[in-house]
């Protein structure tokens, strides 16, 4: 695990920025897997920004991690909406290229299935970007979530469901369900991107980091992935014991 502590939000938002629009020059049909939340949007405005100036995303294709059930795709919070109005509707991406799971489909193992299935076809997810929720979670893996998970319907933890009230009129109105893809999913991303921002993710980031690999915090299964990258604030890095050899790593890369 490479693990960078960055200044701010917005320099760790760069350098992961610029680390995947370096990829999808060397691959434009890149195969990027997305995330949502608060944590990747200005990273995702770095992803803007490089369409403005001449990246191409004609051939690049998107898979999402996850989608709330019951919300239709065009939903004012569904993920799919999000990630329309944050990022695609600026890039020249077709969006027939992007996936994101679908929160009404009738059968949903059927679904989680074939979701797999693109993947697979699109030949696998090269870079994969990742949050964390302040119960460990990625995608919407909560804790004790298999390690081994495939893309599947979740029950949403109640920590989870309070964090993301906030993006609802109210609390009651947010899904108590997902459609996520699995631990085991996320680790076949070729490459893992994982920005965490912001002391409320101190305490997950610590057990993803430098605990030991549980299913208690399904981030820590990122520790078993040959090629995972992680940027930080200051805040997010707060609790981590070896700041310092973070530090000195990241600053002695060979060339
Ligand atoms: C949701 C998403 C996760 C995301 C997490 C953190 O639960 N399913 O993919 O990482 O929220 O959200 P935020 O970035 O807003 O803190």
């Amino acid at each position: 695990m490479d693990v960078f502590i960055c200044k701010d939000s917005e320099e760790a938002s760069r350098l992961a920025g610029e680390q995947i629009i370096k990829q999808i020059r060397a691959n434009p049909a890149l195969v990027l897997g997305l995330a949502t939340g608060s944590t990747p949007l200005r990273l995702y405005k770095e992803l803007i920004k490089a369409c403005q100036t001449g990246t191409d995303f004609s051939r690049v294709r998107s898979f999402n991690l996850d989608e709330y059930v019951g919300l239709p795709s065009d939903h004012p919070k569904s993920y799919r909406t999000f990630m329309n109005d944050n990022l695609f509707s600026h890039l020249n991406i077709r969006l027939e290229n992007t996936h994101v799971p679908n929160g009404m489909a009738h059968d949903i193992p059927a679904h989680c299935a074939a979701y797999e299935a693109e993947i697979k076809a699109a030949g696998g997810i090269d870079v994969q970007v990742l949050g964390i929720g302040s119960d460990g979670h990625i995608g919407f893996n909560e804790p004790t979530s298999s390690l081994a998970s495939r893309t599947r319907i979740v029950t949403l933890a109640e920590q989870t469901l309070h964090d993301n009230a906030r993006f609802f009129a109210n609390a009651s109105d947010v899904p108590h369900y997902a459609i996520s893809m699995g631990v085991g999913t996320i680790l076949e991303a070729k490459q893992c991107v994982m920005l965490c921002f912001g002391a409320n993710k101190a305490k997950a980031v610590k057990g993803a980091i430098e605990g030991g690999i549980s299913q208690f915090n399904p981030a820590s299964a990122l520790q078993m992935h040959p090629n995972t990258v992680v940027y930080l604030d200051e805040a997010a890095a707060t609790d981590l014991q070896l700041k310092d050899d973070y530090r000195w790593a990241s600053t002695h890369k060979p060339q």
